[in-house]
């Protein structure tokens, strides 16, 4: 996760002092003091954690710690906190011991599946396009430098959330300015009642919806187990610009939540082979947090959740400055029966005869016939080429007026679910992301890429588009191209940000100022891109196009790749 800042507000924070944080509110000693703790905490029992916190964080009689047993959050949370303490309040911490203390926290003080469930795109590191946020308030008060994704994957009692309104006062005074309070209008009577500031509403609205007990916490630990996710798996995955691919993973446990992983995946559309050694650890009874290296692509990171029957992983595996790259991944347990996992298809026009498809899995029988095949009415396997255990060859005929949308592959009651799509026509196209940021970078900082990906659409039975019953079909091969945006008159943007390629990647330009610009500004502006597509399965020449902001690079960073083991 991500922050973007104006460079005053990166000023101040850089140079933030380290206060000691107070209430700067009136106190009114009529009224209950909101960071007196009043709720019950979880107790902090291991050894270690003690020893390392208990020094400030002093124990009660009941083995709570202050602050840190009120709180429960996720890995990267307490990493985070753990950095902090180190950085700023003078913890003098080795990175074995910061391991076992953010796993045995992240364990004990951690949050269940279904609490981290809407907001893996934050945890994935994955560009979002809109956060559904409570109130205008809160998103002045908490959106202004982070995501309101941070707070939400925190849970503290309501002391906590007035205590956490303090920190950032303390640490980062302009927050009062530029989000927590509403400024009066010239005018107003300065002895009127004040009106609710944003950031009480957001205090009051965390500690109602993130308290620090909840029905999915007290579930999730009465069955948490110490997981086991050792042995063999199958994988599917897709990247934008790059498509899908299918692969295996061996994982061998080394230490209690601790394994190392073998894994290769082979691309469908280039055949491309990735070996990816890595390791990973398991939090919390389900957060698997790895790394992993290749040859092509570098260092990567990877962030899954393990279903409760750990049967199933899935998440992101990603990469670049910006975490701007990376896989969408799925993982099934191989349990040594037939699996399918997929299909090279992508989309299957109606009236096709003799479509070759290759279907990838594990443990095919060596006797398969075109009826050991359902793809769903209207769509049939016609002959059966090859059988290999891993991948099934087969032609396929689609009817002239088959059902547009997604399509299972069952062999022998074996499924992969959302294989390929069957459509009549392209309706449309649409480019994703519709809106995206892209940083220059080279000089100072790193240069923040992004890969666009244009989709075939179908209208969908009720032959209307753009509504929700229409299919997405799929990445299509586009044309791609840059146009202006015309927010300023003869910035001429275009010719300055960056370029794009036939693949749909942009690659910003340098940072730093230009003596060739106006002003010798620096590269950034806002752009068109735009996506044509011309094939012979639409009726018209199509196009899209999404709206891209080239930005300056980011200088604060929320990510914790420690937890991953990748520092
Ligand atoms: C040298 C003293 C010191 C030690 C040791 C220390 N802390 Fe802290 N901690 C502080 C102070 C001061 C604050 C309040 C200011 C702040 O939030 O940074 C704090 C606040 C916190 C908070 C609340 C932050 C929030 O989000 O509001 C957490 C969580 C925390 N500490 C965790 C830990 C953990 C875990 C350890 C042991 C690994 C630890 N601390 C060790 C001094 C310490
Ligand atoms: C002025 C910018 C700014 C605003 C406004 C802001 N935050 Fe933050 N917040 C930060 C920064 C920077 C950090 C990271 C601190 C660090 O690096 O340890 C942070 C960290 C956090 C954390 C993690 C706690 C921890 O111990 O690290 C939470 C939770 C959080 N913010 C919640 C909120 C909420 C809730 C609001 C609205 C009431 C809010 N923030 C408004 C800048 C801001």
């Amino acid at each position: 996760m991500r922050t973007r800042l104006t460079s005053t507000l990166l000023l101040i924070l850089a140079t933030a002092a380290l206060a000691v944080c107070e209430d700067t509110s009136k106190t009114d000693p009529s009224k209950p003091d909101p960071t007196a703790e009043t709720e019950g905490g979880i107790p902090v029992t291991d050894r270690l954690t003690i020893a390392k916190c208990g020094g400030c964080h002093t124990a009660d009689a009941y083995g709570n710690l202050s602050r840190i047993s009120w709180i429960r959050t996720t890995p990267e949370g307490w990493q985070e906190s753990i950095k902090r303490m180190v950085q700023l309040n003078g913890l003098n911490l080795g990175p074995d011991d910061a391991r076992q203390i953010v796993r045995y926290l992240a364990n004990e003080h951690g949050l269940a599946p279904e609490e981290t469930q809407p907001f893996r795109w934050s945890l994935e590191m994955r560009q979002v396009q809109t956060e559904g946020i409570p109130t205008p308030a809160i998103q002045r008060a908490c959106t202004t430098c982070h995501s309101l994704a941070k707070p939400q994957t925190w849970h503290r009692s309501a002391a906590e959330w007035h205590l956490l309104k303090n920190m950032h006062i303390g640490y980062f005074p302009l927050s009062q300015f530029v989000a927590f309070s509403d400024h009066s209008p010239p005018g107003t009577d300065p002895n009127a009642p004040k009106p609710k500031q944003p950031v009480d509403e957001a205090v009051d609205y965390f500690s109602k919806n993130y308290g620090l007990y909840s029905s999915a916490w007290s579930n999730w630990r009465a069955q948490m187990t110490d997981a086991d996710p050792s042995g063999h798996w199958l994988l599917t995955a897709s990247a934008p610009g790059k498509g899908k691919y299918f692969g295996e993973m061996t994982v061998t446990r080394v230490a209690p939540g601790e394994f190392k992983t073998e894994t290769t995946l082979t691309g469908v559309r280039d055949n491309d082979k990735l070996v990816l050694p890595g390791k990973s650890f398991l939090y919390t009874g389900y957060e698997w947090r790895g790394s992993a290296k290749s040859a092509q692509l570098g260092a990567l990171r990877q962030v899954m959740t393990l279903t409760p029957d750990q049967t199933t992983l899935q998440g992101r595996w990603f990469w670049g400055a910006y975490q701007e790259f990376g896989f969408t991944i799925s993982a099934q347990r191989d349990n040594a029966s037939t699996a399918v996992l997929g299909t090279d298809i992508i989309s299957l026009p109606a009236g096709a005869k003799g479509e070759p498809m290759k279907i990838y899995g594990q443990h095919f029988p060596a006797d398969l016939e075109p009826a050991d095949f359902d793809l769903g009415a209207g769509v049939k396997v016609s002959q059966v080429i090859s059988v290999d255990p891993k991948a099934v060859s087969v032609t396929v005929d689609t009817d002239p007026k088959v059902f547009a949308g997604k399509r299972r592959i069952a062999v022998r009651g074996h499924v992969a679910n959302d294989a390929f799509s069957v459509y009549d026509h392209v309706e449309y196209i649409k480019i994703t992301a519709e809106t995206a940021l892209a940083h220059v970078g080279g000089t100072v900082g790193k240069k923040g890429f992004v890969q666009f990906e244009a989709h075939a659409y179908s209208n969908g039975l009720d032959g209307l588009p753009n509504t929700a019953d229409d299919v997405d079909l799929g990445p299509i091969n586009a044309k791609w191209s840059i146009e202006e945006f015309i927010a300023h008159n003869n910035d001429h943007d275009k010719e300055f940000v960056g370029f794009i390629d036939q693949t749909g990647l942009f690659t910003p330009s340098q940072d730093g100022p230009n003596p060739q610009r106006r002003f010798s500004a620096d590269n950034i502006g806002d752009i068109w891109v735009v996506a044509k597509y011309a094939g012979k399965d639409a009726k018209a020449p199509l196009e899209a196009k999404s709206y891209l902001v080239v930005a300056i690079p980011d200088f604060l960073r929320f990510d914790s790749p420690e937890v991953a083991g990748t520092k």
